[in-house]
């Protein structure tokens, strides 16, 4: 099976042949165009973006089957994001995906922007399979979820506001650092010591059990206020590289401590991150070190994307949708993008 991917749901305008089937899946070509116009306005415009997808979309495709070696007629499907993310940046995926499917006469299959992120690791990483425990965090989602298997997903925790790589960018536009303020804050921390300051750990108590409805949940944005708090009473130049180092450490303690509590109770031997914020080396390492003391040497294993595959690219897009393909879920030319939508797969308890 060969399998075109089309992602641009927000800033990247991406595409990716892969082929394969099973969990057995090769990536042939993977080219992501980040949109570096929104640097400018710090933070991503909703105009901008479409536009600069229609601009890209053609060229883009081109080059990902050239870097493939495989001609159009060679595709056996078109897989593209159409939900979540903004509208008009989706619509532009949507409707080319669409159109080269009805072209070829061949399947379009609609992914869920999430569930790419869930495959993502996968695809570098053959062990990175179900059953896992799973965090996904990104620029505009945190969840935290049981996979059964691929196809099974059980919806343990998300955030109640910010989301991961937000309370990253909002922050670091507090410390007057540059838009998308992760990498920036991943960077000045690695070179300060923690301890100048200290923020509490949000909705983490040792008090909370698995029946709370906040036991998995997270919440950044009273960290996010604590951060204003300090820059307000500090000398931001001398103290900005602390700020930042003591804002990461409670974000990732809070998202491995959840994390652990997951693993916990399902009894996984797998964590497999993903979303932009798992291309964060520091977070990747906290993990793997309290999953030792928790669990052992051998206990569980942790997974996280390279940062290509972190980000958002269409590849991971394609392989969710190679597995929705073999159970013969596939969209027809009625698919429509939709800025939120829950993701697919989901058991009720
Ligand atoms: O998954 P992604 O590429 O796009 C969304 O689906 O939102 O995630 C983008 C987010 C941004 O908020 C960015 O600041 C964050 O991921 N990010 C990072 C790092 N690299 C990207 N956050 C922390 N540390 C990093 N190294
Ligand atoms: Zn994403």
């Amino acid at each position: 099976m060969r399998i075109l991917g089309i992602e641009t749901s927000c800033d990247e305008t991406s595409a990716s042949v892969l082929e394969g089937s099973g969990d057995d899946v090769a990536m042939r070509s993977l080219i992501i165009l980040s949109q570096d116009v929104h640097r400018i306005f710090g933070g991503v415009v909703p105009e901008i973006a479409s536009r600069a997808h229609l601009t890209a979309i053609v060229p883009v495709v081109d080059r990902a089957l050239a870097d493939a070696n495989i001609m159009r007629g060679e595709l056996d499907a078109v897989a593209v994001t159409n939900a979540p993310g903004l509208v008009g940046a989706l619509l532009v995926g949507v409707s080319y995906a669409k159109a080269l499917a009805f072209a070829l006469g061949v399947p379009v299959i609609g992914v869920h922007h999430m569930e790419g992120h869930l495959f993502a690791t996968s695809l570098e990483a053959r062990d990175a399979v179900p059953p896992f425990t799973a965090l996904l965090v990104s620029g505009g989602h945190t969840l935290l979820l049981d996979v059964e298997a691929w196809g099974r997903y059980r919806m343990l925790g998300r955030t109640r506001d910010d989301a991961a790589g937000e309370a990253f960018d909002k922050v670091a536009k507090l410390l007057g650092l540059p838009y998308p303020g992760g990498p920036h804050i991943e960077h000045l921390a690695a070179e300060h010591e923690a301890g100048r300051f200290r923020f509490a750990r949000p909705m983490l108590r040792r008090d909370q059990s698995p029946e709370d409805d906040d036991y998995y949940d997270v919440s950044f944005s009273g960290l996010k206020t604590a951060v204003l708090q300090a820059v307000k009473s500090a000398d931001v130049d001398a103290e900005r590289g602390h700020i930042a180092r003591a804002f990461q450490d409670s974000l990732i303690d809070t998202l491995v401590a959840k994390t652990a509590r997951a693993v916990e109770q399902f009894g996984r031997r797998r964590v497999v991150l993903g979303g932009g914020v798992a291309g964060n080396a520091t977070l990747v390492e906290r993990m793997r070190e309290r999953m030792r003391e928790l669990f052992g040497p051998d206990g569980v294993a942790v997974f996280a994307p390279g940062r290509r595959l972190a980000t958002d690219n269409a590849a991971m897009i394609a392989r969710a949708a190679l597995f929705h393909l073999e159970r013969g879920e596939a969209s027809d030319l009625a698919l429509n993008a939709f800025a939120a939508q829950p993701l697919p797969g989901l058991l009720s308890a």
